[in-house]
């Protein structure tokens, strides 16, 4: 090669790296309002993001992988755990995760903030956008309660298998954030154990359709079960 032909090499050979550069950072900066749902950006979202910011969730949590490993990754929390337990939450960490603070004694705890109810709302606003900022599943969450339900599952095929159903179901969707069983969870919601004796069969399944037919303030999700779902799982409640 001459000196010539390699200088040329060495100028076309940069100039189509540059180009590729440009290109790929050109596409990039386009595709981020598509992938973030910038238009979504409303104004509670971004008080959402200030208060994130005041009390430092940074300081614990990562947030799309970035922040600290003290705490739960939180871009999920939004789908995963759904905007009434986290109002409840947010509201007294401690009760709702451990049940009680005497529970909690020894174990890594969240502080109570003392946030105010439009704190929270902001808050949830602002998970709600973050859950939906398209990071092709990037960073996973483990979701113990699937796992731990499809263990329960496997491991129940000698009892009722509507009764499996039902006790799977209770733990894929975290009853025990908010309610006891067997000892076990919160106390936002009464203790399951002995629900079927205590209230009449109509309103435990109308509890469990739509809680809030039963009572208009409850803070308790309406999941949306199907009607082999809801008796699956009074099937299982009754065993407690
Ligand atoms: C001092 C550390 C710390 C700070 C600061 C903190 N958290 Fe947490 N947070 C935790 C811990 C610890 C847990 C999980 C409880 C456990 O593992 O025992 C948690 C759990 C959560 C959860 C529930 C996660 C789940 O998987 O169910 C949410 C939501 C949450 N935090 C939101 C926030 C927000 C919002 C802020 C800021 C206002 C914040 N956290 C600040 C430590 C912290
Ligand atoms: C965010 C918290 C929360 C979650 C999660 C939750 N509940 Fe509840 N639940 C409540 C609260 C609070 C009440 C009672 C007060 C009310 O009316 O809101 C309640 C009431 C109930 C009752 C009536 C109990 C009684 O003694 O009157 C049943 C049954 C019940 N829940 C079952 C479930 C099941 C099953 C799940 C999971 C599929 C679940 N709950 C998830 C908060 C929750």
């Amino acid at each position: 090669m001459t000196k010539n032909s390699a200088r040329n090499w060495f100028f076309i050979g940069s100039f189509a790296c540059m180009i590729i550069f440009f290109g790929l950072t050109i596409h990039t900066m386009t595709t981020i309002p598509a992938y973030t749902n910038s238009d979504k950006l409303t104004a509670e979202v971004v008080a959402g993001k200030k208060v994130w910011e005041k009390y430092n969730c940074v300081g614990c949590h990562t947030l799309i992988g970035e922040g600290s490993y003290y705490a739960p990754e939180l871009k999920d929390i939004y789908s995963q755990k759904g905007p009434d337990f986290m109002r409840a939450f947010l509201k007294d960490p401690v009760k709702v995760w451990y049940g009680s603070a005497e529970a909690a004694r020894g174990q890594r705890k969240m502080p109570n903030f003392g946030l105010s109810d439009q704190e929270i709302a902001h808050l949830v606003a602002f998970f709600e956008w973050v859950d939906k900022i398209d990071t092709h599943n990037w960073p996973p969450r483990p979701q113990h309660g699937t796992a731990q339900a499809a263990s329960a599952a496997a491991g129940m095929t000698a009892a009722d298998p509507q009764v499996a159903q039902g006790e799977a179901l209770v733990q894929a969707k975290a009853c025990t954030a908010c309610h006891k069983i067997k000892g076990v969870g919160g106390a936002i919601g009464p203790d399951l154990d002995g629900v079927s004796q205590r209230l009449d069969l109509e309103t435990l399944q109308q509890r469990l359709v739509n809680p809030k037919a039963v009572n208009p303030e409850s803070v308790m999700p309406n999941f949306g079960f199907s009607e082999p779902e809801v008796d699956a799982i009074m099937a299982y409640l009754k065993t407690l």
